[in-house]
């Protein structure tokens, strides 16, 4: 990396900031392209959004990915708000220009863009498990592709609203369901930890189904869908194309997939 002080800054910021892998494959990018440019994590306290926003613009800073928590929390603090941000309610991409703060949701497309390499959603019955941050990008990207959607979460009424919002059903148990789904979708945190209990009763998963997990690692979930014959993706090719996405919104260069995936080999994407 050769940077001089015209050097542009780009970041990320969350809480905590420590796990994430979106300065390997950005910096990458930058490198590859020979762009006097870098991305550095932030970590920022919820208290300090609004204040740590001001200075990190006031210290030159050109664009940001936004990370948990702070994805709803950085919708009132932008200018100009992307059709797309608004109607999931999150932003993941934030770019300053002298005409002001802009929002994006880049997770969206990242996520279409990731689960096409599996599988194409259009007309498929998909069943989303969760209604976390995570699941309304998912929810929102897999209507807008065409896909029948169908919800279920631990706590009802959080599925019950997301559903509502994208004018989808939910489901109150996995497995009444997931015989008859062609996809299905893990947003939430289980299978993070190895002791994890199942969702559902895994070995009910069949031939041919496509198995899509948020996590970037083989989750027990990914696991049992392989042993039992079916398509399955991890989170690593959603983590890179929300990132390039923003990327591209960053710099209007197209975003060097390729060497953005390569960078992450090290950390178990395949
Ligand atoms: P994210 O932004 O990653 O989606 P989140 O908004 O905290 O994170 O959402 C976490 C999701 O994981 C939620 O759907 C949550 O279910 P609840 O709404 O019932 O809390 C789900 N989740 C977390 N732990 C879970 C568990 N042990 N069993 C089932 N679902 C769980």
């Amino acid at each position: 990396m050769n940077l001089t002080g015209s050097a542009e800054i780009y970041g990320v910021i969350g809480y905590p900031i420590k796990h994430s892998l979106s300065p390997v494959f950005q910096n990458a990018a930058f490198s590859h392209l020979g762009l006097n440019a870098v991305y550095v994590p932030f970590e920022i306290h919820p208290d300090y959004l609004k204040e740590a926003l001001y200075g990190l613009k006031l210290a030159g800073v050109k664009g940001l990915n936004v990370t948990v928590p702070h994805k709803e929390a950085v919708l009132e603090l932008v200018d100009h708000l992307d059709q797309d941000a608004e109607k999931i309610g999150a932003v993941n991409t934030l770019k300053f220009t002298e005409g002001g703060t802009e929002g994006y949701n880049t997770d969206w497309i990242g996520f279409l863009k990731a689960i096409r390499e599996l599988e194409n959603p259009e007309g498929r019955r998909v069943l989303v498990l969760g209604a976390g941050g995570a699941s309304k990008a998912v929810v929102y990207a897999l209507v807008k592709a065409g896909a029948e959607v169908l919800i279920w979460n631990r706590t009802p009424e959080k599925a019950e609203r997301l559903a509502r919002t994208f004018g989808v059903r939910t489901v109150s148990r996995p497995e009444d369901v997931v015989k008859e789904v062609d996809i299905i979708v893990n947003t939430t945190s289980v299978g993070l930890k190895e002791d994890d209990p199942p969702l559902f009763d895994y070995s009910l998963l069949s031939e041919g189904q496509a198995v899509v997990d948020l996590i970037y690692k083989e989750t027990s979930l990914i696991r049992s869908a392989k042993e039992r014959g079916c398509k399955t993706q991890n989170g690593f090719p959603m983590l890179v194309y929300q990132g390039a996405e923003s990327f591209r919104i960053w710099t209007g260069c197209e975003p060097p997939l390729k060497v953005m995936k390569r960078s992450l080999q090290p950390y178990g994407y395949i």
